[in-house]
């Protein structure tokens, strides 16, 4: 070998350690050492290495993830043991029932447990041999599935050659794939923009994505894995419990969910249960129940199976995000600013704890994607605080007078045209149809606009219906006696509506400017509008350009807050308003120096988890920060999430201070 082929050698293997080590610090212990572009530059020095001399290059390389061609089928193979399931328990009494038996049988009073999350995605087995990844395999029947080791080291979290000295001669370990529900949403945007169909879930995606005959497309799929069992082990002795074994595995460089615990009797068991309840909707992938497995291997081996299912474990479920149920008819619903959005309306049926009886369909566009008609049986789902969505229609089960549903050409309130605007419905009545009149009244009465206690939305209608109140000005000409016939309306409740309203007059500039509903002015750009432009004069008289330069606000945007103050009906109703008595105190200067992050310039960069950059972006600007969108000597801070690249480099080389998204949790809590 030449010197230099030796020193090539020498640098690949160093590098391949580096990167190996790096993937460790990442995955598995969730503590990356090292940047993203550190990582990628280790990366690309290899590949370039190995491109230089092709004769180095091993399949445990990390730059031989995706490497093969196509398959035409997956071959066929016997796992070493084969793959059980879980019994379920539904509820509390079935979990307390399960640990008696355990502990009868056992003959002790309580029991370790190791409680996990039940990942929902999909069971895969892979073996290691003397520490190198040879085999992947989907669960199949349990006792033989798919081999699909060439998509299985695609996936980053998977190791190709396990860490540390003493790998065992064979290891059979056991796991979930799963896609996070961020990676699953932009894939599924993905695909509707390609016109192709969107994955119904992210456990479905997750196995549509590992049963691709072409690795390439396994590879741009956003998948991970969680180990939580073993096969086969031969050449190396394992600790005496579950829970530890799990910790070992997680020493070899091999992903461990964060989230399991040891606890000792069944009260405890249940406590994470109601703890991993409640975290459910903030974790980044999509969980089912949680898993108790009785923690030592002795105690394992004494309890033994029953059927496929070990007596030693049981996976506890959550009450389903999805049920079925039937459309018993679809209408549509007139916004603020006369969207329509048709709606489903539903045979009552019980959601993850909710009763759910109807559902946004959100556009035409959505409708004939799903092919939804009324009578159809549908699937529903709903998690954590979101409306609730049909996934999908059970066609099977379509009654033969199943009727399609006929996108309305005319606002069913007022007669008027609906128009067009891409996928947007919109009503072009108005103020001349009652829906959105009413709409941006109760906009305008709402708790952050003019937060008119006592009037809520069924009190509108009636006013509205009844001819009392026509714009926002009317309601401050309301006179006790005028309240006196409308229906569940007291002497009492006349008068303590009367002074709400007339205490709402006292209110601020962004709340007012808010209250009016201008289309694309939230809380924020009224504040921004407010303390920017500082008195409402100047708001009305400014110029497209002029709205365009304030933080935050877009084209689009400056272009609505300009035709709104210059249609004259919106112009009477605000001037009678004021007129009326509705005032606000003097416009104060942006503050500047008393927020907390004020005089700071801050950039953010890569992704984070728990919330989208944007929202971090108005999080930061309220407690007083810019945020610029590049890095200079002015930069006082950078926030760096995962895929950070050149600005996290270019930080670096200024010396700026950089954090996680940790530290931008912290800075926030402090804020
Ligand atoms: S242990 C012998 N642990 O649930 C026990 N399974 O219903 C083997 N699953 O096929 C499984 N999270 O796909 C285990 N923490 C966890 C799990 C888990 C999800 C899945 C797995 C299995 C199915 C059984």
């Amino acid at each position: 070998m030449t010197r230099e082929k030796q020193d090539a050698k020498s640098e690949i293997q160093s590098l391949r350690e580096q990167i190996n080590y790096h993937n460790y610090r990442y995955y598995a212990l969730d503590d990356p050492e090292i940047p993203d572009a550190e990582y990628d530059r280790l990366m690309r020095r290899l590949q370039q290495l190995e491109t230089e001399h092709p004769d180095l290059v091993t399949p445990d390389s990390p730059t031989q993830r995706v490497g093969h061609a196509p398959l035409q089928q997956f071959r066929e193979v016997r796992h070493l043991v084969p793959m059980l399931s879980l019994s379920n328990a539904m509820n509390r009494d079935e979990v307390l029932a399960f640990d008696r038996r355990v502990r009868e049988k056992l003959g002790v009073d309580r029991v370790e447990y190791a409680a996990e999350p039940k990942l929902d995605g999909l069971a895969i087995s892979l073996i290691y041999r003397h520490g190198l990844l040879e085999l992947g395999a989907t669960r199949g029947d349990g006792y033989s599935g798919e081999d699909v080791t060439q998509n299985v080291r695609t996936i980053e979290s998977i190791p190709l050659r396990l860490m540390g000295e003493h790998a065992p001669e064979l290891l059979e370990v056991r796991g979930e794939i799963i896609m996070p529900r961020a990676g699953f949403e932009k894939l599924n945007r993905q695909r509707l923009k390609q016109g192709k169909k969107p994955f119904a879930n992210p456990r479905n995606a997750a196995a549509g994505s590992l049963r691709q005959l072409d690795p390439r497309i396994t590879a741009q799929r956003p998948l991970e894995m969680y180990c939580y069992a073993l096969g086969k082990v031969q050449g190396v002795s394992l600790p005496d419990a579950h829970y530890d074994t799990l910790m070992q595995l997680r020493q070899w460089g091999l992903r461990v969910n964060r989230e399991i615990r040891r606890v000792t009797g069944i009260d405890a068991a249940l406590a994470y249960y109601e703890e991993m309840a409640v975290k459910r909707d903030a974790l980044p992938y999509e969980i089912d129940g949680v898993v108790y497995k009785v923690n030592r291997y002795r105690q394992q081996e004494k309890l033994g199976f029953v059927s496929r299912a070990p007596r030693w474990a049981i996976a506890h479920k959550f009450p389903a995000h999805e049920e079925m149920t039937t459309v018993k008819s679809i209408d549509v619903q007139v916004g603020r600013t006369g969207a329509i959005t048709p709606v489903a309306r539903l045979e009552p049926v019980e959601v993850g704890g909710v009763i759910v009886s109807n559902a946004s369909l959100h556009n035409k566009d959505e409708i004939e994607r799903l092919d939804i008609r009324v009578g159809d049986t549908v699937i529903v789902h709903r998690a954590g605080d979101v409306i609730p969505k049909i996934t999908a229609v059970v066609k099977s089960k379509r009654p033969p007078d199943a009727r399609p549903f006929v996108f309305p050409d005319h606002c069913p309130v007022c007669g008027s045209e609906i128009i067009f605007d891409g996928v947007i419905a919109r009503c072009s009545g108005g103020l001349f149809c009652p829906a959105q009149v009413k709409e941006s009244l109760k906009h305008f009465a709402s708790r952050k606009a003019m937060d008119i206690e006592g009037l809520g939305d069924k009190l509108i209608e009636q006013l509205v219906d009844v001819g009392l109140v026509r714009n926002a000005a009317d309601f401050y000409v309301l006179r006790e006696e005028d309240l006196a016939g409308l229906e569940r309306m007291g002497e009492k409740s006349a008068h303590n509506l009367i002074r709400a309203i007339e205490a709402s007059k006292s209110t601020t500039l962004p709340a007012f400017l808010y209250a009016l509903g201008i289309p694309g002015v939230g809380e924020a750009t009224a504040l921004t509008l407010a303390t920017h432009l500082l008195t409402l004069e100047a708001i009305r008289n400014a110029e497209i350009e002029k709205l365009e330069q304030l933080p935050d606000i877009g084209p689009v945007v400056a272009d609505n807050i300009h035709t709104f103050f210059r249609q004259s009906h919106n112009a009477e109703v605000i001037d009678r308003l004021i007129e009326l008595g509705v005032h606000w105190p003097d416009p104060q200067p942006l503050a500047t120096e008393s927020l907390p992050l004020s005089g700071k310039t801050i950039v953010l960069t890569g992704k984070l988890e728990g919330m989208t950059r944007e929202q971090a972006r108005k999080r930061l600007q309220a407690l007083g920060a810019k945020v610029s969108g590049s890095v200079s000597k002015n930069t006082d801070l950078v926030v760096a999430g995962p895929g950070a690249g050149a600005k996290q480099s270019r930080a670096r080389e200024l010396g700026i201070r950089i954090i996680d998204e940790r530290g931008l949790l912290d800075l926030l809590d402090s804020g």
